[in-house]
């Protein structure tokens, strides 16, 4: 007898779900390897590796070290790393002269895997906060004001000397105002048009980035205690569209959402709107509340990660950077 008055449900959306076959068959979305590039935080130093308390698992690690990890990340088929130079604290300054060193640490490392593992994709961050005494991504006025067009310069500065260093990705996440153009062109003159730039076009003001701070050692230092006269409101939606738009009309490659699980709203819309090369950041308090509650029994780990990285594509991200990204390969790998 029916519980339907007069028919059966002729569509049954339980059908499909019924075998594994047929979930297979109408699975919409796959994460691999491919979507993934892997946040590393590299030391001064020879065979040296420093656990991150705030995230158990990861490691500050020696440019020797970094190769073999690079070599590690390569035969689980990571496309790309990026690289956080943690800068001993006399290197840094106000003026974050250290971050244009032909000879700093980001500049070393870049060469490093450049001629040990050129298969993987090098990515570097192109911003001031690991070089500046304040921890600001940029320079500052005599009030604490971030100054938008001195820091560009200096930024410009520092993404043509990791191009020359060999970097395959300058990755800007500074949020100044007119920065990729800069960067473009300074590129350009100097013959570096294979550069790829990967603008973090959507970066929130995110108390998310607690533990990152942390890693890289600028968390102490923080003069004002918070970012927001460059980094997005948390509120904003409309605003990240508009960030995007500027970026790839200055000539981004590649464009970027951070963090992730809050924001995949924003991801969403992005890549609706533009359609271009999309990314999104899993960043370390994401990381860290997975790990967290994984290591307290409170969660599978593995299924979770899984499941919110799936969750990044499935809201249209391209690719995703997560500091899970070796562990993920190896999952994915060996089920
Ligand atoms: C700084 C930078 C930050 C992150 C990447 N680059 C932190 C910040 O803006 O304070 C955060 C990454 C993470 O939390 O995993 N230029």
């Amino acid at each position: 007898m029916s519980h339907f008055p007069g028919m059966y449900p002729y569509t049954r959306m339980r059908r499909m779900r019924r075998d594994d076959f047929s979930r297979r068959l109408m699975r919409e979305n796959v994460l691999t390897a491919n979507d993934l590039i892997w946040p590393v935080f590299v030391l001064e130093g020879a065979n040296t590796r420093e656990a991150i308390p705030s995230m158990p698992g990861v490691e500050r690690v020696s440019i020797d070290l970094l190769v073999q990890e690079a070599e590690a990340a390569a035969k689980l088929g990571i496309p790309a790393m990026a690289l956080f130079p943690v800068t001993p604290q006399e290197a840094k300054s106000d003026k974050a002269e250290e971050a244009w060193n032909p000879d700093g640490l980001a500049q070393r490392a870049v060469r490093a895997l450049k001629a040990a593992v050129p298969e993987v994709g090098v990515i570097t961050d192109v911003a001031l906060d690991p070089f500046t005494s304040h921890g600001q991504d940029g320079l500052m006025d005599e009030n604490g004001y971030i100054l938008n067009d001195e820091t560009v310069h200096a930024l410009v500065k520092q993404a043509l000397s990791h191009a020359e260093a060999g970097a395959d990705v300058v990755a800007p996440s500074d949020m100044m105002d007119g920065r990729i153009g800069e960067i473009r062109d300074v590129l350009e003159q100097h013959g570096h048009v294979g550069t790829r730039i990967l603008a973090y076009s959507a970066k929130y003001a995110s108390s998310f980035y607690g533990p990152f701070r942390d890693a890289v050692g600028s968390a102490a230092n923080l003069k004002g205690g918070n970012k927001y006269s460059y980094q997005m409101d948390p509120a904003n939606s409309d605003e990240a569209l508009r960030e995007v738009a500027l970026d790839l009309q200055e000539g981004a490659d590649m464009v970027m959402v951070k963090p992730g699980m809050p924001y995949l709203d924003i991801v969403r819309r992005i890549k609706d709107e533009f359609k271009a090369p999309t990314y999104v950041y899993h960043v370390s308090g994401e990381y860290a509340m997975l790990k967290a509650a994984g290591m307290n029994g409170w969660i599978n780990e593995k299924a979770c990660v899984l499941e919110a990285l799936l969750g990044m594509k499935r809201a249209g991200a391209d690719g995703i950077l997560t500091y899970y990204a070796k562990q993920v390969a190896d999952w994915l790998r060996n089920p």
